[in-house]
C-alpha cells in the first residue's frame, strides 16, 4: 500500500543532527540558516531531506492547516499532535515547536511543565516563545530544566489584538529601541535564536549585528542570520494574497485542483480504476455463474491478470 512506501526510507545511514551549536557557527561563519515550518508527517520529510536546518511546528498550523482565523484558539494538545507527526518526519533539522497562546503567560510554571511536554512527549528539540523581555524569567528557568529556547520578537501574532492586526513593528525610535533590548534580554536569559518577524530591514540588520546568537527572520529582510517562512505560504495553500515579505515557489493550489478534478472526471466517466489498477482472483477459483459476464464464461479461468 503506498502508505507503506510513504514511510519507508531504505537502508538509513544514521544522519548527523543540526544542533544549536551548528546554528551558532553559521552565523559566526556568514552562512544563512534555513528554516521552514511543516506540520504533518509528509511535508516533515520533504522539509528535512531538502536540507532545510531548522524545522518550525509553529502554531500557524492553526491558520494554515486547522482554518482558524487567528493563532489564538490553538490548543497544547492540537501543538503536541502535530509536533509528534512532525518528528517523526524529521531526523536531520533542529525541530522547534511553538508554545500556543495560553501556554506560558499565566506563570513560569505552566511554561516549564508545557515546554518539558514538547520535549517528552513530541520529540522536539526547542520550544518557541513569542514576547521578549516580559518572559527573560521562563527563558533563564527553561535553560535551567534543558529545554532550549527560540525568542520571537517584533511582529508576534500572538498579539493581534493589542497590535490593533498584523502590523509592521520596530517603526519608530521608542518601539526601535525596546526591540533593540528585547533581544538582548532574550539573549542574555538564554535564547538559542531569535525569529524577528515584520520589522523594518535596518532594525533587523542591527539587532542582527549585536546578537550573539543567531537571528531568523520573517519580514525582516536579508540581513538575519537566517530566514524563515510558512510552508503554505510558498506553496500557494493559505487562500489568500501572499504578504510582501513572502515569496511563491510554487502553485501547489493550482496543481492539486488540477489533480483533483481529473480524478473526479475518471471516476464520473469509469475511466479509474483500470483493470490493470484491480485485484483478480487466482486463476483457479471459478466466480459464481450468476457474477460470470459473457467474457468471463468464454474463459475456463476466470483470472485476466
Ligand atoms: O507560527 C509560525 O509559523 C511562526 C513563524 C512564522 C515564525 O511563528
Amino acid at each position: 500500500m503506498s502508505l507503506t512506501q510513504l514511510r519507508d526510507r531504505g537502508a538509513s545511514a544514521p544522519m548527523p543532527r543540526v544542533t544549536a551549536d551548528v546554528l551558532l557557527q553559521k552565523k559566526r561563519a556568514g552562512q544563512p540558516i534555513t528554516a521552514l515550518t511543516a506540520y504533518d508527517f509528509p511535508t516533515a520529510r520533504l522539509v528535512d531531506e531538502a536540507g532545510i536546518d531548522l524545522v518550525l511546528v509553529g502554531d500557524s498550523v492553526g491558520m494554515a492547516v486547522l482554518g482558524y482565523e487567528n493563532t489564538l484558539p490553538v490548543t497544547m494538545e492540537e501543538m503536541l499532535h502535530h509536533t509528534r507527526a512532525v518528528s517523526r518526519g524529521v531526523r536531520r533539522a533542529l525541530l522547534v515547536a511553538d508554545m500556543p497562546y495560553g501556554s506560558y503567560q499565566a506563570s513560569v510554571e505552566d511554561g516549564i511543565r508545557n515546554a518539558v511536554r514538547f520535549v517528552k512527549e513530541a520529540g522536539a528539540q526547542a520550544v518557541k516563545i513569542e514576547g521578549g523581555r516580559k518572559h527573560v524569567d521562563l527563558i533563564a528557568r527553561l535553560a535551567d530544566a534543558e529545554v532550549l529556547v527560540v525568542g520571537h520578537i517584533g511582529l508576534t501574532p500572538q498579539s493581534v489584538h493589542r497590535m490593533g492586526g498584523y502590523r509592521v513593528q520596530g517603526k519608530t525610535a521608542e518601539a526601535m529601541d525596546a526591540l533593540c533590548a528585547d533581544a538582548q534580554a532574550l539573549e542574555a536569559a538564554g535564547a538559542i535564536a531569535i525569529v524577528l518577524e515584520g520589522i523594518p530591514r535596518e532594525l533587523a540588520t542591527v539587532i542582527t549585528a549585536r546578537s550573539g546568537v543567531p537571528t531568523i527572520g520573517i519580514g525582516a529582510g536579508p540581513d538575519c542570520d537566517g530566514q524563515i517562512l510558512v510552508f503554505h505560504d510558498l506553496f500557494n495553500l493559505t487562500f489568500s494574497a501572499p504578504a510582501k515579505f513572502s515569496r511563491r515557489y510554487a502553485d501547489g493550489a493550482e496543481f492539486f485542483s488540477r489533480a483533483i478534478a481529473q480524478y473526479r472526471d475518471d471516476v464520473a466517466g469509469r475511466s479509474f480504476p483500470s483493470d490493470a489498477e484491480s485485484y483478480h482472483l487466482p486463476r483457479e477459483v471459478q466466480l459464481p455463474r450468476e457474477v460470470q459476464t459473457e467474457s468471463d464464461a468464454e474463459e475456463p479461468h476466470l483470472c485476466k491478470a
